[in-house]
């Protein structure tokens, strides 16, 4: 396909420079009326006037808000004097310039826009260079419009998408420390309990074969396993004092209360099934609802005795820490009755042989 003749009209656009030399000039295309079709902003780099200005019309008709410049001085003085959605350019700028330094000025911006280099000399060298500085795509001239517009749509919306994902998973990360914090803000007595019962869980779930997309779910349910504690009063969750009955009636609420809370976790239902599940016991004396033996699934029961061992190896405030071999005993005493009999042996076995250190797991790892 050919590029179209020039249409829009051509003005100078002054751009604003944070360094001290003064400001270039810079061209600026635009197609009025065409800009509302997609309103993104696209800055085009090259050094032929006359692929310049028919690259400039071909991405003006088709909707793009665009600035046109001829240098790599240029370049980057658009690039901080304004926000890209995506820039073009050539891969040779002048005799010694290249487009991979505007590729490095475009990744020094905030946001940062996708890079798409034009060629019309591809060489291995000019690749590499390219990928050095991870431009999202390479386009050879002569320029078919067609493709050229597919590929600026195509990694514009890839931008966007890891863009978007980065967000959600800063956001999750958030949520998902903020929760459990909120519990130990209330209880202090159980700093950093949710933390280590994550990574203690992730290392049996591993040992055990438990499948990566369950691990994923069991190391969710492990930080929130407590979150139902929020609903109960500061005077029953840190009284000093043995509970009385109907005390501990309302702390055996937190499993229903932490699957309510994680209501809208719609997409994990295994992570609200293990919050849930958490104080229930192989023999069926647990509780909310006194499952047995395999009916809370292995991740679940993972949970149940990662929780136990977390709370007898720490020091609280009512006990201190219990030596290693103290916490065998009872996990041998207790297989089969409170924890999945092959489980509980499993760990006392990890513990006799290799200490604390069999729980041990990568931090920053986990999520
Ligand atoms: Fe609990």
């Amino acid at each position: 396909m050919r590029l179209p003749e020039a249409s829009p009209s051509w003005q100078d656009f002054q751009a604003t420079s944070s360094s001290s030399r003064p400001a270039p000039r810079i061209e600026n295309a635009v197609a009025p009326g065409r800009i509302a079709r997609t309103g993104l902003r696209v800055l085009i780099v090259d050094d032929e006037p006359d692929v310049l200005r028919s690259l400039g019309n071909t991405l003006a008709h088709d909707g793009f808000e665009v600035t046109c410049v001829s240098t790599l001085q240029h370049g980057i003085a658009a690039l901080r004097a304004k926000a890209f959605d995506l820039v073009l350019t050539d891969l040779y700028l002048g005799e010694s310039d290249l487009g991979s330094q505007v590729a490095e000025a475009a990744r020094e911006v905030r946001p940062s826009p996708p890079v798409v280099v034009l060629t019309g000399r591809p060489t291995f060298d000019g690749a590499q260079a390219a990928l050095r500085s991870h431009v999202a795509d390479m386009v050879v001239k002569p320029i078919d419009t067609t493709q050229l517009l597919a590929t600026c749509r195509r990694v514009v919306q890839e931008a966007e998408l890891s863009r978007r994902n980065r967000e959600l998973e800063s956001i999750n990360r958030v949520l998902a420390s903020v929760l459990p914090r909120t519990i130990e803000i209330k209880d202090p007595t159980t700093s950093g309990h949710a933390a280590r019962v994550v990574g203690y869980t992730d290392k049996l779930a591993q040992r055990c074969g438990v499948s990566d997309e369950d691990r994923a779910s069991l190391r969710l349910a492990s930080l929130m396993h407590d979150v139902g504690k929020i609903g109960i009063p500061d005077s029953i969750l840190t009284k000093p004092g043995p509970l009385t009955a109907d005390e501990r009636e309302v702390i055996n609420r937190h499993p229903q209360m932490g699957y309510d809370v994680l209501e809208d976790l719609t997409d994990h239902e295994n992570v609200r099934l293990w919050v849930y599940q958490h104080h229930e016991r192989w023999d069926g004396r647990g509780y909310p609802n006194g499952l047995a033996g395999e009916e809370v699934a292995l991740p679940g029961r993972i949970l149940v005795l990662a929780e136990v061992y977390d709370a007898l190896a720490e020091q609280r405030s009512y006990k201190p820490a219990w030596p290693i071999a103290k916490i065998v005993a009872l996990f041998r005493e207790q297989a089969g009755s409170h924890f999945d009999p092959d489980l509980a042996h499993l760990v006392a076995d990890g513990l006799e042989q290799q200490g604390s250190s069999f729980f041990a797991s990568e931090p920053g790892m986990l999520f």
